[in-house]
């Protein structure tokens, strides 16, 4: 369980990614995060609240990587909160909740991992890459070769873009089905938008693979406590993503909902 108080931490640095940035911050006191979790971020400074404006809500985004004594983020710049995180240079501050949520559970010796990631959602694959030993394979989609340069966070990786202007011309499932088709044996782990994401699990459930959806939702307290996040359960109810995932089995959901995805 994370500390549940926030921690004022500083920028370290700032580093652009092609379309993306990667945000890192000195957090010394940070449970060891197991891959796939988040944290709840704020900029100290300027985070909304101008004059007769609230401040803005900490926005989620997943740890992609512990480097030291630093947490790494991938940002890519979506909106006002995003926008502002973006901007933040070292020596700024932030306050950082977490690590929050249930993260990937790895898998036994011996067997192959497909780590299947769309556009800002490559990010936990960072971290969870990083904790594996056995065969990995890094498949990544991305809009376009400006945001392909993302691939970078990742070891390996092999692209497709939508636009054809890197690496496979095509969905990142093309990828993914012919790897299927290799090794139907393997276990796929996965994070990205949400139409990547359900073609990812009917592809798995047609093949009966094992898969794990780290999954996104309008997040408001990230801890369990508003219901923002809610996502249907396969055969009733419903799973809060920020405490019963984000990284959900493939198998409790009927199909991912077109909410539970990050920004395409
Ligand atoms: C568990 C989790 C991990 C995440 N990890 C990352 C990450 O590593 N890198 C990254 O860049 N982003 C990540 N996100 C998404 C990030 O939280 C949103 O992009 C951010 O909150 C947008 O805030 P904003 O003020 O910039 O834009 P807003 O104006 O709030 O939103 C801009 C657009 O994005 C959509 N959106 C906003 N929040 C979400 C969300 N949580 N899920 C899906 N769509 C959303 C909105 O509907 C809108 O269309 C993650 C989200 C969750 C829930
Ligand atoms: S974000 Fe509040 S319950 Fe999930």
């Amino acid at each position: 369980m994370a500390p549940f108080t926030r921690r004022r931490l500083a920028v370290t640095g700032m580093d652009e990614l092609g379309a993306y940035r990667v945000l890192r911050v000195a957090d010394p006191d940070a449970p060891e995060p197991d891959p796939g979790q988040f944290a709840m971020l704020a900029a100290a400074e300027r985070w909304g609240g101008g004059d007769e404006e609230r401040p803005y809500l900490p926005r989620a985004f997943s740890i992609a990587r512990r480097v030291g004594a630093e947490s790494h983020f991938l940002l890519e710049d979506v909106g006002p909160g995003s926008r502002r995180l973006c901007e933040l240079q070292a020596g700024e501050r932030v306050w950082l909740l977490g690590p929050l949520g249930r993260g990937f559970r790895l898998p036994p010796a011996r067997r192959r991992s497909l780590l299947v990631g769309g556009g800002a959602g490559i990010a936990p694959l960072a971290i969870l890459q990083d904790g594996l030993a056995g065969e990995v394979v890094v498949l990544l989609g991305f809009r376009d070769a400006a945001r392909a340069q993302g691939a970078g966070l990742l070891d390996g990786a092999r692209v497709a873009t939508d636009d054809g202007s890197a690496g496979h011309h095509g969905p990142v499932t093309d990828l993914l089905a012919a790897e299927l088709e290799r090794d139907p044996l393997a276990l796929v782990y996965a994070c990205g938008p949400a139409p990547m994401l359900e073609a990812v699990r009917a592809m798995c459930a047609e093949r009966s693979v094992p898969a794990q959806l780290a999954l996104e939702a309008p997040m408001a307290c990230g801890f369990g406590g508003c219901f923002g996040c809610t996502v249907a359960r396969r055969g009733g109810g419903y799973l809060r993503v920020c405490v019963d995932g984000p990284v959900i089995d493939a198998e409790q959901l009927e199909h991912v909902d077109p909410h539970a995805g990050a920004p395409a």
